[in-house]
C-alpha cells in the first residue's frame, strides 16, 4: 500500500492549478445514463472515484472513453444491466447516484445499499422516500434497493433534512418524469447547480437550482451535450490551509473564490492573509494565527469537508478553538492521529476543543477517510522531522496529484510505493 513521506518545515511558494470538482463530476457522469446520445465532460479530476464510476457505468452498458487526462466521452446506447453491485458500491457510496437515472431511463434500478462509512451511518432513506413520491415502488432487501416504475410522475417533495446526493438523485430522476416536480429544502451546494446546468444542456427543464426550491418540468427524452465541471472548492480550501500553515506565498488558479466565501471569511478571522481575484486566490502564510470557533453547516455555511483541514490549521493557532461538526456524527477520527503528532485536542461528542499553538513532530499516522488524510498531510507540512502517512488510498479517491502539486511549490513530499 502506498504511503506518503513528508519532511516538514518548507514554506510553499508558487502557483497551483485547481482541478475539477469530484463531487460535481460523479453526479455528472451518472447523469449521462439519462440519454442514448454522447455527453462530453471536461475539467474532470482524474481521481480514483472517477475510475470507479467509469467501471460502474461500463457494467451498466455505457461506453466511457477518456480522450485526455481531464475529459471523458460517455454514451449509453442501451442500458444492459440495472444493477450497481455491492463490490463497487462498498468502495464508493456515490454509486447510489445511478439509481435516479437508471429508474428514469429504463424503469428499473437495483443498487447495493451503501451501508455506513467511517464518518457516519449515512442512510439513504430520504432518497428512497423521494423515489416513492415520484411513484416508484421501492423494496430494500438482501442488501439492495430495488426500484421499479413504468414512468415516474412529477410530485412535490420536501426533504426533511438537506441532502446533497439526495437532491441530485431526485433532480436527475425528475427530468424524465411525467409532469412537474418540486424539490423543497433542497441542497444549495454549487455542485447541485452545476449538475442542473449539464442537465439543462441535455434538454431538461430545471429552474431554481442553487436555491432551496428546485422545479423540474419532465420531458420525454434528453440528448447529448458538452459540459465543463466547476473547480473543486474543497481542494482549493485544502491548499489555502496548506499555505496558511506552512508559510510562503501561494497562488491558486482555475478556482472560484465565490464558492469559498465562508471558508475564506473564517480563515481571515483566524488571521490568515488571503487575497481574492477572478478565478484565483492568493494566501501568504507566516502571520501568527489566532483561534476561531467554527460550526460546520450545509452550503453556504462552513463545509464539513473542510472541518478536518481546519482542525489541523487550529493546532497552529494561539488560543482555544471549538469545532462543532453538525453534519456527520463520527467525523473526528483524524483528531487522535493529530494528537499523536503533538496536537492538543479533546473530543466531546460533536465538539472538538483544540488548544494551540502546538509544536508538531513527525510520526507514522493512518488515514481513515478522504478529508482526514488531507488534514494529516497539512500537519506533516509543519511538523518537525518526517511524517509517514499510511493508507493514502483514501486521499487518491478525491485529490488529483496532491503530492506533485505540493512538491511543485516547495514541499518535501514523496510517495513510497
Ligand atoms: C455529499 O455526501 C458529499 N459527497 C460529501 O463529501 C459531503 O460531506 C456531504 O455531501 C455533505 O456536504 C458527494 O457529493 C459525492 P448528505 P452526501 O446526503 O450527499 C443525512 C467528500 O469528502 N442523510 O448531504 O452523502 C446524512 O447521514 C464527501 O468529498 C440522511 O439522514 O451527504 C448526513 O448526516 C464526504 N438520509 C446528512 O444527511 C439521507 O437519505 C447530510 O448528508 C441522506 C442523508
Amino acid at each position: 500500500m502506498d504511503k506518503l513521506k513528508i519532511k516538514g518545515g518548507a514554506p510553499l511558494q508558487g502557483q497551483i492549478q485547481i482541478s475539477g470538482a469530484k463531487n460535481s463530476a460523479l453526479p455528472a457522469m451518472a447523469a449521462t445514463l439519462l440519454t442514448a446520445e454522447e455527453v462530453t465532460l471536461e475539467n474532470l479530476p482524474m481521481v480514483n472515484d472517477i475510475i470507479t464510476t467509469r467501471r460502474l457505468l461500463r457494467e451498466l452498458g455505457s461506453e466511457v472513453e477518456f480522450p485526455s487526462n481531464s475529459s471523458a466521452r460517455l454514451k449509453t446506447r442501451n442500458v444492459i444491466s440495472h444493477e450497481a453491485p455491492y463490490e463497487l458500491v462498498k468502495t464508493m457510496r456515490a454509486s447510489v447516484l445511478v439509481l435516479g437515472p437508471l429508474l428514469a431511463r429504463s424503469g428499473r434500478a437495483r443498487v447495493s445499499m451503501p451501508g455506513g462509512c467511517a464518518i457516519g451511518a449515512r442512510p439513504i432513506d430520504l432518497h428512497i422516500k423521494g423515489f416513492e413520491k415520484l411513484g416508484a415502488s421501492v423494496a430494500t432487501e438482501y442488501g439492495y434497493v430495488e426500484a421499479t416504475a413504468k414512468r415516474l410522475k412529477g410530485a412535490n417533495i420536501v426533504f426533511e433534512k438537506i441532502t446533497v446526493t439526495g437532491t441530485e438523485n431526485l433532480m436527475m430522476a425528475a427530468t424524465l418524469a411525467e409532469g412537474t416536480t418540486t424539490l423543497g429544502n433542497a441542497a444549495l451546494e454549487p455542485e447541485v447547480a452545476d449538475l442542473a446546468q449539464l442537465l439543462n444542456k441535455m434538454g431538461a427543464k430545471i429552474s431554481g437550482a442553487g436555491t432551496s426550491t428546485i422545479t423540474i418540468e419532465g420531458v420525454d427524452t434528453l440528448h447529448g451535450a458538452k459540459h465543463s465541471i466547476i473547480p473543486d472548492r474543497i481542494e482549493a480550501g485544502t491548499f489555502l490551509a496548506a499555505g496558511a500553515m506552512a508559510g510562503g506565498d501561494l497562488e491558486l488558479v482555475s478556482c472560484d473564490p465565490g464558492h469559498l466565501t465562508s471558508v475564506i471569511s473564517k480563515f481571515r478571522e483566524a488571521g490568515v492573509n488571503i487575497e481574492e481575484g477572478k478565478g484565483r486566490v492568493r494566501v501568504r502564510g507566516g502571520s501568527p494565527l489566532r483561534s476561531a470557533d467554527v460550526v460546520t453547516h450545509e452550503y453556504p455555511g462552513f463545509a464539513t469537508d473542510m472541518q478536518a483541514q481546519y482542525m489541523a490549521l487550529m493546532t497552529q493557532a494561539n488560543g482555544i478553538s471549538l469545532i462543532t461538526e453538525s453534519i456527520f456524527e463520527n467525523r473526528f477520527i483524524h483528531a487522535s492521529e493529530l494528537v499523536r503528532m503533538g496536537a492538543n485536542i479533546r473530543i466531546d461528542g460533536s465538539r472538538a476543543v483544540v488548544a494551540g499553538k502546538s509544536r508538531l513532530t513527525g510520526a507514522t499516522v493512518i488515514a481513515s477517510d478522504l478529508r482526514a488524510s488531507a488534514s494529516l498531510v497539512l500537519a506533516a507540512l509543519v511538523a518537525k522531522g518526517v511524517t509517514t502517512v499510511d493508507r493514502i488510498y483514501h486521499l487518491d479517491r478525491g485529490y488529483e496529484k496532491l503530492e506533485e502539486k505540493l512538491r511543485s511549490v516547495g514541499a518535501h513530499i514523496d510517495r513510497v510505493k
